[in-house]
């Protein structure tokens, strides 16, 4: 469904177990397998400063994440975060919006860690998790068998369907070629492929205790042109010292009578606002 015609928030949803989601992958197209990428050579990102296309630029990426996939020796380090990180980002996405019987597709879904969150707080919801790195889906594959990833690039590939919530947590957060230029083209696809809501975590430049490799975002630009997708933008800064996140709705959460519906009577609660007040 398009636009904000949608009707789409606070629909019954048929019940879904998360547990069997094992649902086909044939919706997007598969990316060549990247295993002959060397094994543990380096941590350090790879240096491609100029990236000529979006092509070079994901390339760029695949490569620092499956050396990174594989070289590291604990899941956190792969995704490159902290166990605090990733339960705050989680738990102030699923807070906020109604993920218990929704579907989500997790872009840059790395080992997993939204599937075991959303499997141990909302088994109802259903979950697909897609990366550009082959050796990420490989581990996640591993630590969660039950569940649906898939090494995929979804700016490159044509999914034949929409998720109610379509996520990135973390995906932005390292500086390589091309980051800005992915971080809108990979949220205006994630919200082209949402029924309900595109949602994005950042690292802020409010904060100022980063190493050299991270990639801080000003909050308010951030905020500026996500206005060019959606009027309906929620930005939050206020769970972590150095994160912020923003949600991109199709619909306004509250009221979603129809622009041209300037009759107050039948609304709940409007004899209690004064002209004034409503505007
Ligand atoms: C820091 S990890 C975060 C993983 C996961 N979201 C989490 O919170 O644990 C970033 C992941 O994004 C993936 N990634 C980066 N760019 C991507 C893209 N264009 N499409 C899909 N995945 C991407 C990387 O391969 C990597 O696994």
């Amino acid at each position: 469904m398009a636009g904000n015609a949608a009707p789409t928030m606070r629909r019954a949803a048929p019940a879904k177990r998360l547990a069997s989601a094992t649902r086909s992958v044939a919706q997007f197209t598969r990316l060549p397998d990247s295993a002959a990428i060397a094994i543990g050579v380096h941590m350090t990102p790879p240096v491609r400063p100029n990236p000529a296309t979006q092509t070079d630029a994901t390339e760029a990426l695949r490569e620092h994440w499956d050396t990174r996939a594989r070289a590291s020796t604990s899941d956190l380090d792969r995704v490159d975060t902290s166990a605090r990180s990733q339960r705050w980002r989680f738990d102030m996405f699923a807070r906020f919006n109604s993920v218990a019987d929704a579907s989500v597709l997790d872009v840059g879904c790395g080992v997993g860690d939204f599937y075991a969150y959303l499997r141990a707080e909302f088994p109802s919801a259903t979950y697909d998790g897609v990366d550009i790195s082959s050796a990420m889906i490989e581990r996640a594959r591993s630590l969660h068998p039950g569940a649906n990833f898939s090494a995929t690039d979804v700016l490159a590939a044509r999914p034949k369907r929409r998720w109610d919530f379509v996520v990135a947590f973390g995906v932005h957060n390292v500086q390589l070629p091309g980051a800005e230029t992915l971080l809108w083209d990979l949220l205006t696809r994630q919200f082209e492929l949402c029924d309900v809501a595109a949602h994005v975590s950042l690292l802020t430049d409010r904060f100022g205790g980063f190493g050299p490799t991270a990639l801080p975002w000003d909050p308010a630009e951030v905020l500026r042109r996500a206005f060019a997708l959606t009027p309906y933008v929620s930005l939050r800064h206020d769970y972590l010292p150095h994160d912020f996140s923003l949600t991109l709705y199709r619909e306004p959460l509250a009221d979603r009578s129809p622009p041209w519906a300037t009759s107050r009577a039948g609304v709940p609660g409007s004899a209690m606002l004064s002209d004034e007040v409503v505007g």
